[in-house]
Protein backbone atom coordinates (compact mmCIF):
# COMPACT_ATOMS: atom_id res chain seq x y z
CA UNK A 1 0.00 0.00 0.00
CA UNK A 2 1.34 3.42 -0.68
CA UNK A 3 2.37 5.90 1.87
CA UNK A 4 -0.68 8.41 0.86
CA UNK A 5 -3.84 8.28 2.87
CA UNK A 6 -6.12 5.79 0.60
CA UNK A 7 -9.75 7.34 2.00
CA UNK A 8 -12.93 6.00 0.03
CA UNK A 9 -15.52 8.54 0.26
CA UNK A 10 -19.12 6.96 -0.59
CA UNK A 11 -22.32 9.90 -1.38
CA UNK A 12 -23.08 11.72 -4.01
CA UNK A 13 -21.70 13.44 -7.57
CA UNK A 14 -23.54 16.47 -8.59
CA UNK A 15 -23.44 19.37 -11.23
CA UNK A 16 -23.54 22.88 -9.18
CA UNK A 17 -24.65 26.16 -10.86
CA UNK A 18 -22.93 28.87 -9.12
CA UNK A 19 -23.77 32.52 -9.70
CA UNK A 20 -22.35 35.20 -7.26
CA UNK A 21 -24.43 38.37 -6.97
CA UNK A 22 -23.84 41.21 -4.85
CA UNK A 23 -26.84 40.87 -2.56
CA UNK A 24 -29.91 37.54 -2.50
CA UNK A 25 -32.44 38.59 -4.84
CA UNK A 26 -35.71 39.64 -4.59
CA UNK A 27 -37.82 37.32 -5.56
CA UNK A 28 -39.46 37.87 -9.28
CA UNK A 29 -37.15 40.19 -10.63
CA UNK A 30 -34.22 39.87 -13.22
CA UNK A 31 -30.67 40.58 -13.02
CA UNK A 32 -26.91 39.91 -13.66
CA UNK A 33 -24.91 38.59 -11.58
CA UNK A 34 -21.14 39.25 -10.82
CA UNK A 35 -19.94 35.79 -12.42
CA UNK A 36 -21.36 32.20 -12.84
CA UNK A 37 -19.15 29.10 -13.23
CA UNK A 38 -19.99 25.38 -13.04
CA UNK A 39 -18.66 22.95 -10.29
CA UNK A 40 -18.70 19.40 -9.47
CA UNK A 41 -20.88 19.35 -5.98
CA UNK A 42 -21.98 16.85 -3.76
CA UNK A 43 -20.81 16.04 -0.23
CA UNK A 44 -18.72 13.17 -0.86
CA UNK A 45 -17.38 14.74 -4.06
CA UNK A 46 -16.37 17.84 -2.24
CA UNK A 47 -14.88 16.00 0.13
CA UNK A 48 -12.70 14.06 -2.03
CA UNK A 49 -11.76 17.25 -3.64
CA UNK A 50 -10.16 18.64 -0.54
CA UNK A 51 -8.77 15.19 0.45
CA UNK A 52 -7.20 15.42 -3.12
CA UNK A 53 -5.78 18.74 -2.55
CA UNK A 54 -4.16 17.80 0.72
CA UNK A 55 -2.35 15.51 -0.73
CA UNK A 56 -4.31 11.95 0.39
CA UNK A 57 -5.09 9.31 -2.20
CA UNK A 58 -9.12 9.67 -2.32
CA UNK A 59 -11.35 7.66 -4.57
CA UNK A 60 -15.10 8.53 -5.21
CA UNK A 61 -17.67 6.04 -4.68
CA UNK A 62 -21.49 6.89 -6.13
CA UNK A 63 -23.58 6.99 -9.03
CA UNK A 64 -23.32 9.32 -11.55
CA UNK A 65 -25.26 9.92 -14.83
CA UNK A 66 -23.91 9.13 -18.45
CA UNK A 67 -25.73 11.99 -19.35
CA UNK A 68 -23.77 15.35 -20.90
CA UNK A 69 -22.29 16.52 -17.62
CA UNK A 70 -20.52 13.06 -16.63
CA UNK A 71 -16.89 14.09 -18.98
CA UNK A 72 -17.34 17.34 -16.96
CA UNK A 73 -17.39 15.77 -13.40
CA UNK A 74 -14.76 12.77 -14.42
CA UNK A 75 -12.62 15.00 -15.85
CA UNK A 76 -12.78 17.61 -13.05
CA UNK A 77 -12.18 14.79 -10.18
CA UNK A 78 -8.96 13.76 -12.19
CA UNK A 79 -7.88 17.21 -11.91
CA UNK A 80 -8.02 16.87 -8.26
CA UNK A 81 -6.44 13.56 -8.03
CA UNK A 82 -9.56 11.76 -7.16
CA UNK A 83 -9.94 7.76 -8.12
CA UNK A 84 -13.33 7.27 -9.83
CA UNK A 85 -12.55 3.84 -10.91
CA UNK A 86 -15.52 2.26 -8.84
CA UNK A 87 -17.78 5.43 -9.50
CA UNK A 88 -21.47 3.38 -10.99
CA UNK A 89 -22.57 4.55 -14.18
CA UNK A 90 -26.00 4.92 -14.77
CA UNK A 91 -27.54 5.15 -18.36
CA UNK A 92 -30.55 6.92 -19.56
CA UNK A 93 -30.34 9.29 -16.41
CA UNK A 94 -30.55 13.12 -15.83
CA UNK A 95 -27.28 14.24 -13.94
CA UNK A 96 -28.51 15.84 -10.08
CA UNK A 97 -27.84 19.44 -9.98
CA UNK A 98 -28.11 22.30 -7.94
CA UNK A 99 -28.31 26.06 -8.92
CA UNK A 100 -26.38 27.86 -6.39
CA UNK A 101 -26.81 31.54 -5.23
CA UNK A 102 -23.18 32.85 -3.37
CA UNK A 103 -24.22 36.28 -1.86
CA UNK A 104 -21.67 38.73 -1.24
CA UNK A 105 -22.88 41.01 0.84
CA UNK A 106 -23.65 38.05 3.71
CA UNK A 107 -21.12 35.40 2.73
CA UNK A 108 -24.47 32.98 2.20
CA UNK A 109 -25.36 30.51 -0.09
CA UNK A 110 -28.26 29.17 -1.16
CA UNK A 111 -28.97 25.87 -2.74
CA UNK A 112 -31.54 24.89 -4.68
CA UNK A 113 -31.52 21.03 -5.78
CA UNK A 114 -32.36 18.88 -7.98
CA UNK A 115 -32.08 14.48 -8.35
CA UNK A 116 -34.68 13.46 -10.74
CA UNK A 117 -33.78 9.54 -11.52
CA UNK A 118 -30.35 8.48 -10.49
CA UNK A 119 -30.72 5.36 -8.28
CA UNK A 120 -28.63 5.45 -5.06
CA UNK A 121 -25.88 2.99 -4.84
CA UNK A 122 -26.72 -0.35 -4.13
CA UNK A 123 -25.34 -3.03 -1.65
CA UNK A 124 -24.19 -4.86 -4.57
CA UNK A 125 -22.25 -2.40 -5.89
CA UNK A 126 -20.51 -2.08 -2.70
CA UNK A 127 -19.77 -5.24 -1.90
CA UNK A 128 -17.78 -5.32 -5.21
CA UNK A 129 -14.91 -3.18 -4.16
CA UNK A 130 -11.25 -4.21 -2.81
CA UNK A 131 -11.94 -3.23 0.85
CA UNK A 132 -7.82 -4.02 1.38
CA UNK A 133 -7.33 -1.04 -0.41
CA UNK A 134 -8.49 1.56 2.08
CA UNK A 135 -7.98 2.41 5.37
CA UNK A 136 -11.15 4.74 5.69
CA UNK A 137 -14.28 4.73 4.42
CA UNK A 138 -16.52 7.98 5.01
CA UNK A 139 -20.54 8.00 3.92
CA UNK A 140 -22.31 10.35 3.54
CA UNK A 141 -25.24 10.31 5.44
CA UNK A 142 -28.15 9.34 2.79
CA UNK A 143 -29.53 5.81 1.32
CA UNK A 144 -29.85 4.60 4.91
CA UNK A 145 -30.97 1.48 4.23
CA UNK A 146 -28.07 0.26 1.81
CA UNK A 147 -25.17 2.27 3.60
CA UNK A 148 -26.21 0.17 6.82
CA UNK A 149 -25.73 -2.74 5.64
CA UNK A 150 -22.20 -1.60 3.56
CA UNK A 151 -20.98 -0.26 6.96
CA UNK A 152 -22.36 -4.48 8.30
CA UNK A 153 -19.95 -5.82 5.74
CA UNK A 154 -16.88 -3.34 6.84
CA UNK A 155 -17.47 -4.59 10.55
CA UNK A 156 -17.28 -8.07 9.06
CA UNK A 157 -14.24 -7.12 7.08
CA UNK A 158 -13.06 -5.75 9.92
CA UNK A 159 -12.88 -8.87 12.32
CA UNK A 160 -10.54 -10.70 10.52
CA UNK A 161 -8.47 -7.71 10.10
CA UNK A 162 -7.63 -7.21 13.88
CA UNK A 163 -3.64 -6.74 12.83
CA UNK A 164 -3.86 -2.85 12.44
CA UNK A 165 -5.30 -3.22 8.92
CA UNK A 166 -8.62 -2.48 9.90
CA UNK A 167 -11.14 0.27 8.33
CA UNK A 168 -11.95 3.32 9.96
CA UNK A 169 -15.81 3.94 9.66
CA UNK A 170 -16.82 7.82 9.59
CA UNK A 171 -20.30 9.27 8.92
CA UNK A 172 -21.78 12.22 8.11
CA UNK A 173 -25.26 13.27 9.57
CA UNK A 174 -25.82 16.96 7.92
CA UNK A 175 -30.21 17.13 6.60
CA UNK A 176 -32.33 17.75 9.20
CA UNK A 177 -34.18 14.10 8.63
CA UNK A 178 -35.44 11.98 11.26
CA UNK A 179 -34.20 8.61 9.35
CA UNK A 180 -30.60 9.67 9.59
CA UNK A 181 -30.79 8.95 13.36
CA UNK A 182 -30.96 5.12 12.93
CA UNK A 183 -26.99 5.76 11.61
CA UNK A 184 -26.00 7.32 14.92
CA UNK A 185 -24.65 3.80 16.76
CA UNK A 186 -22.60 2.85 13.09
CA UNK A 187 -19.31 4.40 12.72
CA UNK A 188 -16.23 4.75 14.68
CA UNK A 189 -16.18 8.61 14.16
CA UNK A 190 -19.76 10.43 13.29
CA UNK A 191 -19.84 14.45 12.20
CA UNK A 192 -23.00 16.36 13.16
CA UNK A 193 -24.38 19.45 11.17
CA UNK A 194 -25.09 22.22 12.74
CA UNK A 195 -28.42 22.27 10.31
CA UNK A 196 -29.07 18.38 12.09
CA UNK A 197 -28.29 19.69 15.81
CA UNK A 198 -30.67 22.57 15.43
CA UNK A 199 -33.15 20.46 13.77
CA UNK A 200 -32.78 17.99 17.09
CA UNK A 201 -33.60 21.11 19.34
CA UNK A 202 -29.87 21.38 20.14
CA UNK A 203 -28.48 25.32 20.95
CA UNK A 204 -25.21 24.92 20.51
CA UNK A 205 -21.88 22.35 19.26
CA UNK A 206 -21.10 21.09 23.29
CA UNK A 207 -25.33 20.14 24.05
CA UNK A 208 -25.02 18.53 20.28
CA UNK A 209 -21.73 16.25 21.24
CA UNK A 210 -22.73 16.00 24.72
CA UNK A 211 -26.16 14.75 23.61
CA UNK A 212 -25.14 12.55 20.67
CA UNK A 213 -22.21 10.82 22.50
CA UNK A 214 -24.78 9.03 24.57
CA UNK A 215 -26.10 7.54 21.26
CA UNK A 216 -23.14 5.54 19.52
CA UNK A 217 -21.14 2.59 20.25
CA UNK A 218 -17.96 2.83 22.81
CA UNK A 219 -15.31 4.55 21.66
CA UNK A 220 -16.85 7.01 19.27
CA UNK A 221 -15.28 10.30 18.44
CA UNK A 222 -18.43 12.91 17.64
CA UNK A 223 -17.43 15.99 15.98
CA UNK A 224 -19.71 18.72 16.01
CA UNK A 225 -18.86 21.96 13.21
CA UNK A 226 -20.69 25.18 14.05
CA UNK A 227 -20.06 27.61 11.57
CA UNK A 228 -18.07 31.29 12.60
CA UNK A 229 -18.37 29.56 16.16
CA UNK A 230 -15.74 26.79 15.52
CA UNK A 231 -16.38 22.86 16.44
CA UNK A 232 -15.97 20.66 19.19
CA UNK A 233 -15.68 16.84 20.06
CA UNK A 234 -15.87 14.44 22.46
CA UNK A 235 -14.33 10.88 22.94
CA UNK A 236 -16.12 8.28 24.77
CA UNK A 237 -14.05 8.70 27.83
CA UNK A 238 -16.71 12.04 27.89
CA UNK A 239 -13.21 14.73 27.04
CA UNK A 240 -14.65 17.25 25.18
CA UNK A 241 -12.60 19.42 22.87
CA UNK A 242 -12.90 22.13 21.16
CA UNK A 243 -11.29 24.86 18.11
CA UNK A 244 -12.24 28.28 17.48
CA UNK A 245 -13.06 29.56 13.62
CA UNK A 246 -10.29 30.73 11.78
CA UNK A 247 -12.27 33.20 9.21
CA UNK A 248 -10.95 34.73 6.34
CA UNK A 249 -10.75 38.70 6.17
CA UNK A 250 -13.47 37.93 3.66
CA UNK A 251 -15.82 35.19 3.42
CA UNK A 252 -16.97 34.60 -0.22
CA UNK A 253 -17.90 31.43 -0.58
CA UNK A 254 -19.11 28.96 1.94
CA UNK A 255 -20.55 26.16 -0.39
CA UNK A 256 -18.92 23.05 0.55
CA UNK A 257 -17.41 24.83 4.10
CA UNK A 258 -18.90 21.40 6.00
CA UNK A 259 -17.63 19.11 3.39
CA UNK A 260 -14.21 20.63 3.26
CA UNK A 261 -14.33 20.37 7.24
CA UNK A 262 -14.66 16.98 7.63
CA UNK A 263 -12.25 16.33 4.79
CA UNK A 264 -9.47 17.68 6.65
CA UNK A 265 -10.27 16.28 9.89
CA UNK A 266 -10.66 13.32 8.00
CA UNK A 267 -6.86 13.65 6.79
CA UNK A 268 -5.36 14.95 10.25
CA UNK A 269 -7.29 11.79 12.43
CA UNK A 270 -6.33 9.34 9.82
CA UNK A 271 -2.49 10.97 10.00
CA UNK A 272 -2.46 10.22 13.56
CA UNK A 273 -3.00 13.73 15.01
CA UNK A 274 -5.28 14.28 18.49
CA UNK A 275 -8.97 14.74 18.24
CA UNK A 276 -8.22 18.62 19.38
CA UNK A 277 -5.62 19.11 16.38
CA UNK A 278 -7.61 17.03 14.08
CA UNK A 279 -11.07 19.48 14.50
CA UNK A 280 -8.31 22.74 14.63
CA UNK A 281 -7.03 21.53 11.45
CA UNK A 282 -10.47 21.22 10.10
CA UNK A 283 -11.80 24.59 10.85
CA UNK A 284 -8.34 26.12 9.31
CA UNK A 285 -8.65 24.40 5.85
CA UNK A 286 -12.62 25.41 6.14
CA UNK A 287 -11.29 28.68 6.88
CA UNK A 288 -9.09 29.31 3.87
CA UNK A 289 -11.70 27.59 1.52
CA UNK A 290 -14.39 29.95 2.90
CA UNK A 291 -12.04 32.50 1.76
CA UNK A 292 -11.82 31.38 -1.78
CA UNK A 293 -14.32 30.73 -4.44
CA UNK A 294 -14.89 27.34 -5.55
CA UNK A 295 -11.25 24.87 -4.86
CA UNK A 296 -9.49 26.09 -8.29
CA UNK A 297 -7.26 28.74 -6.31
CA UNK A 298 -6.24 26.17 -3.40
CA UNK A 299 -4.69 23.53 -6.16
C1 LIG B 1 -22.49 21.26 -0.66
C2 LIG B 1 -23.22 20.38 -1.64
C3 LIG B 1 -23.25 20.95 -3.05
C4 LIG B 1 -24.46 20.29 -3.63
C5 LIG B 1 -25.41 20.21 -2.45
C6 LIG B 1 -26.26 18.98 -2.45
O1 LIG B 1 -22.35 20.63 0.58
O2 LIG B 1 -22.68 19.08 -1.68
O3 LIG B 1 -22.06 20.77 -3.76
O4 LIG B 1 -25.03 21.00 -4.67
O5 LIG B 1 -24.60 20.27 -1.29
O6 LIG B 1 -27.15 19.01 -1.38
Amino acid sequence: MSSKLNILCVGACCFDIVSQVLKYPLEDTDQRCLDQHWQRGGNASNSCTVLGLLGAKPTFFGTIADSHEKRFLLEDFAKFDVNTDYAVIHEGCDSPASCIILSAATGSRTIVHSNKNLPELSVEDFNKIDLSAFQWVHFEGRNVTNITKMIEHIREYNKSHQDGSSITISVEIENAKHELESLIPLPDVLFVSKDYAMFKGYTNKEETVEKIQAQTIPGCLVICPWGEDGASASSSDGQLVHSSAFPPSQVVDTLGAGDTFIAATIFSLASGCTLKDSITFGCRIAGLKVGVIGWEPLR
